[in-house]
């Protein structure tokens, strides 16, 4: 008689997550689980999709200066953001329909924000309404704000969100219309039934390349300031000019930001931006970054050049789609291994201790304090030559 066969364990399920060793690992994986149409969505950009690569390229082109024998342990990634301890200065940038990359939608995004201890920015264009969000996780949260047509509904919408622990609130101002988003359109995006946004209304129109968002102006940063106690910031400044203008009219922190490129295509890179931004800032406020930060060293960059805190939008959507809450996480935890790595590299105990001198070449119009007779750089990189 033949002896009974050793029961086999039926193979374990595959863990999505297992091989990814950096952000951009996420992607394939996400375009294979992903609907075409939501893939084309999140990855898209505006138009010919120039700034959309230049977004990655700009962080590529800094250079950093290395520092040996600085004995230190573990370097401190904490910062405090408008009051708020964070474990470290990566925030989730808002972005909308995330039940179109996963069926828990935003609910795994607070989730995966929470177990990583960082800041989720909730979009009006959430696809779950705030109160479920707030109850899915204890993490902090803001709200990014897409005004609506009437002053009284936004204002119920912004005290639904601070009723929700929202602390704060971005105001997106680059949006007054979407961009041309001609992959959106060829892929003919638009929410599938059983799936809609409670609080926004502007439903995406693949037919329209130019949905019309509330219009704004400085009057109605003032309005919002008067009907919310929660600090207000200015979500996707670009120039000198206009982030001064929001020193005067009272924010309490400005995002710089190009939407991800999905707006005006050709416009700078938000690491180009950011040095004349930190400029007419002059401190007053804390500044944020967002548009292809990718690498833990692109975070050390950001905040070299004035940042005091980066968001992303793709890379956690791709690990939401990918891994669920532990995607999110698994993002997260990635890029912030990357700066500690980042900061001991450099010679930096803490994102406290960064300054432009972890810079290889000078920022613009802000020389190092290099030691005299040494050859001024170009302003960033190598030249194409070198290259
Ligand atoms: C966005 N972004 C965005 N911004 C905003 O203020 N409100 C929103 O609802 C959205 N929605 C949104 C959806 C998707 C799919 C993407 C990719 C982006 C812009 C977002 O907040 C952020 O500025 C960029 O995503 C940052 O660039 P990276 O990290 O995606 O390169």
């Amino acid at each position: 008689m033949m002896p009974p066969r050793a029961a086999v364990p039926p193979p374990a399920a595959a863990d999505p997550l297992g091989d990814v060793v950096c952000l951009a690992d996420l992607e394939p994986l996400a375009r294979q689980v992903l609907p075409p149409m939501a893939y084309e969505y999140v990855s898209g950009g505006a138009a010919d999709e120039l700034t959309l690569r230049w977004n990655v390229e700009a962080f590529q082109r800094i250079r950093l200066r290395p520092r040996v024998l600085v004995a230190m342990s573990e370097p401190d990634t904490r910062v405090t953001l408008l009051g708020t301890p964070l474990a470290c200065p990566i925030l989730l940038a808002p972005t909308s329909y995330h039940r179109l990359m996963h069926p828990d939608g935003e609910l795994a995004t607070a989730r995966g924000a929470a177990a990583a201890g960082v800041a989720y920015v909730v979009s009006t264009a959430t696809t779950t309404p705030l109160d479920a969000i707030a109850g899915a996780a204890d993490g902090v949260r803001w709200f990014q704000l897409y005004p609506l047509a009437e002053r009284e509904r936004t204002r119920s919408l912004v005290a639904a969100a601070e009723a929700a622990g929202c602390r704060a609130v971005c105001l997106t101002v680059d949006t007054p219309v979407a961009g041309a988003r001609n992959r959106e359109q060829r892929a003919r995006v638009r929410l599938p039934d059983g799936i809609s946004a409670p609080y926004f209304h502007h439903v995406i129109d693949a037919s329209n390349a130019r949905t019309r968002f509330t219009p704004l102006s400085w009057a109605d940063v003032a309005w919002l300031r008067s009907v919310t106690r929660l600090p207000l910031l200015l979500k996707g400044v670009l120039t000198g000019d206009d982030a001064a203008r929001a020193c005067e009219a009272g924010v309490a922190g400005i995002i710089v930001s190009n939407h991800g490129a999905r707006n005006l295509d050709t416009v700078p890179a938000s690491i180009d931006a950011l040095p004349e931004v930190a400029d007419a800032v002059g401190g007053r406020v804390p500044i944020l970054l967002d548009g292809g930060v990718r690498r833990g060293t692109d975070v050390l960059k950001a905040l070299a050049l004035g940042a005091a805190a980066v968001m992303i939008g793709r890379p956690y959507l791709y690990g939401l789609a990918v891994g669920g809450a532990a995607g999110v996480t698994r993002v997260v935890e990635l890029l912030r291994s990357e700066l500690e790595a980042a900061l001991a590299l450099t010679g930096r105990p803490s994102v406290a201790a960064v300054d432009a001198t972890v810079l290889w070449d000078a920022p613009p119009g802000r020389p190092l304090g290099r030691p005299s007779g040494r050859p001024s750089g170009r302003p960033f990189g190598p030249s194409s030559s070198e290259q």
